[in-house]
């Protein structure tokens, strides 16, 4: 028994990583699915391409590696978060389209509970803010809009779940119902102190106790696989939201240390311990793992358009052909033209949350090009980590008194761009780290799966494996990045009040 299968269902792909007992990737399969946007604002998923995709690229990555099945000691699954599912009991299929985490089409619905004043409590109780970001509201949207979906739900014949608890279900063939405390805690129904489902909340939104996963320590027993998936059942040891891997496979295992994840959001994470910090510049608290029983905590800061604007960039006006082509474009910009980008695609997510927001352009000018687009793209990314960054640091200093210089360990796809990184030290003043490892939220998955099982050590050792490939320190002088920052935060001002 000497590897492990990481499964990673993300936002726009499916990924299955098989690890050998040093932690080292032997095999790896990926395959993209549909994105479906039935209008403005609105994302979802079909919940037949998450689970085909899953499987498909479980079975690819094993195949490529030629290794016997018999030898995978255990499966890790991490995942998109907030994404809702509802499906019934009984056939196992969804009734509805996975309601994705960048879907806006709740926002009303949070106004209301915002207007009727429950936003205190469920900040207190679960750490987040009410925004259509999380699966609650997601959740009582597919109850109200499916045809007998409510009385279903008061019969228990449905179950909710995020992405992994739907592959959990599927999975194990519909024998176990149950989620990890790091997704769990993205739901907006969970009290992420005591560690529990919490009823004022569920009663707030009518949401029936029968519905909700069991959850579980993210390196716990989750089930076996049915034998025909992969020609022989496999445990399911480990289970963690994406983000809160890739802070594993980072080793941000002690508090103060951060990370952030360059997907098609960006989000970064604080370690803050034991410790449950309130923010009082509008982040997120959230469970950053539990395990043994013992929860440890994060500070978070959510944006939810960094890798997307550069498919945007690809897909949407087609100056590039690949996502590789746009640091070639952006350096060849005329850096005289200061064009701002504001990627609201989706609404506006950490410090501002306004899901009401839509995306602009300032500073065009008749030779504004590919290339002024593509910089400013780029650069919308650097922006809106420094606007975490400087909400992170100052709750942290706030709460520990001490002053904190960041470092920030980087990874995802746009940390490739050095040109990226580079912006981002410079319009940050962090310290910018990118690991030789980039397979940061499979990695920290298959260590929970192989911490469980015996493969992986400890997270001390398993700390030092983490391996510098590059450093990007700030080169810009203070006043000049400064300046950047206020044009930003005027493009940002004006962007909101555009939708006010
Ligand atoms: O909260 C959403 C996040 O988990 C999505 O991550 O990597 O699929 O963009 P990613």
């Amino acid at each position: 028994m000497q590897y492990i299968l990481a499964i990673d269902q993300g936002t726009t792909s499916s990924r299955a990583i098989v690890f050998d007992a040093q932690a080292s990737v032997v095999g790896t399969a990926r395959q993209e699915f549909p994105q479906i946007y039935p209008a403005s604002g609105l994302v979802e998923h079909d919940p037949e391409d998450l689970w085909r995709t899953v499987v498909q690229s479980a079975r690819e990555a094993v195949s490529r590696t030629g290794i016997d099945v018999a030898d995978i000691a255990a499966i890790g699954i991490t995942n998109q978060r907030e994404t809702t599912l509802v499906w019934d009991r009984a056939t196992g299929k969804p009734i509805h389209n996975a309601i994705v985490w960048q879907d806006r089409r709740t926002a009303p619905l949070c106004a209301a509970l915002r207007d009727a004043g429950h936003e205190p409590l469920i900040s207190r109780t679960t750490g987040l803010l009410l925004d259509p970001y999380f699966s609650a509201t997601k959740l009582r949207w597919i109850l109200d809009h499916v045809d007998g979906a409510k009385a279903k739900a008061a019969r228990g014949e449905l179950a909710f779940g995020t992405v992994d608890s739907f592959l959990i279900w599927r999975l194990t063939g519909g024998r176990v119902h149950a989620t990890d405390a790091t997704n769990a805690a993205r739901t907006m129904l969970f009290d992420i102190r005591r560690g529990a489902w919490d009823h004022d909340i569920c009663n707030l939104l009518d949401i029936h106790p029968s519905l909700l996963p069991q959850v579980y320590d993210c390196a716990a027993d989750f089930g076996e696989t049915t034998a025909d998936l992969l020609g022989r059942a496999i445990p399911i040891a480990g289970v963690a939201g994406d983000q809160q891997a890739a802070a594993l496979g980072q080793a941000c295992f002690t508090p103060g240390m951060m990370k952030s994840t360059y997907g098609t959001g960006c989000f970064a994470l604080l370690n803050t311990g034991e410790r449950v910090v309130e923010s009082r510049h509008r982040l997120l608290t959230t469970i950053a793992a539990q395990i043994d029983g013992r929860r440890t905590y994060a500070l978070e800061g959510s944006i939810f358009v960094a890798g997307a604007v550069v498919q945007w960039l690809r897909d949407g006006l087609g100056v590039i052909a690949s996502a590789g082509e746009v640091q070639g474009l952006a350096e060849s910009a005329d850096t005289t033209q200061e064009v701002v980008l504001v990627p609201a695609f989706t609404g506006l997510g950490a410090p501002y949350w306004r899901p009401d927001c839509r995306g602009a352009v300032f500073g065009l000018t008749r030779s504004t090009g590919p290339a002024e687009l593509a910089r400013a793209a780029l650069a919308s990314v650097g922006f809106q980590t420094r606007d975490l960054l400087e909400a992170m640091v100052a709750d942290w200093t706030e709460e520990t008194g001490t002053a904190t210089t960041p470092v920030l360990r980087v990874d995802g796809g746009m940390s490739a761009s050095d040109w990226a990184m580079q912006f981002l030290a410079d319009i940050t003043g962090a310290v910018v780290d990118r690991p030789q490892f980039q397979e940061t939220t499979a990695l920290g998955v298959a260590w929970l799966a192989g911490m469980r099982t015996g493969l992986y050590p400890d997270a001390e050792t398993f700390a030092k494996h983490w391996a510098l490939d590059r450093s990007f320190l700030p080169r810009l002088a203070a006043e000049v990045r400064d300046e950047q920052y206020r044009r930003w935060k005027k493009a940002v001002a004006a962007a909101i009040s555009m939708e006010n």
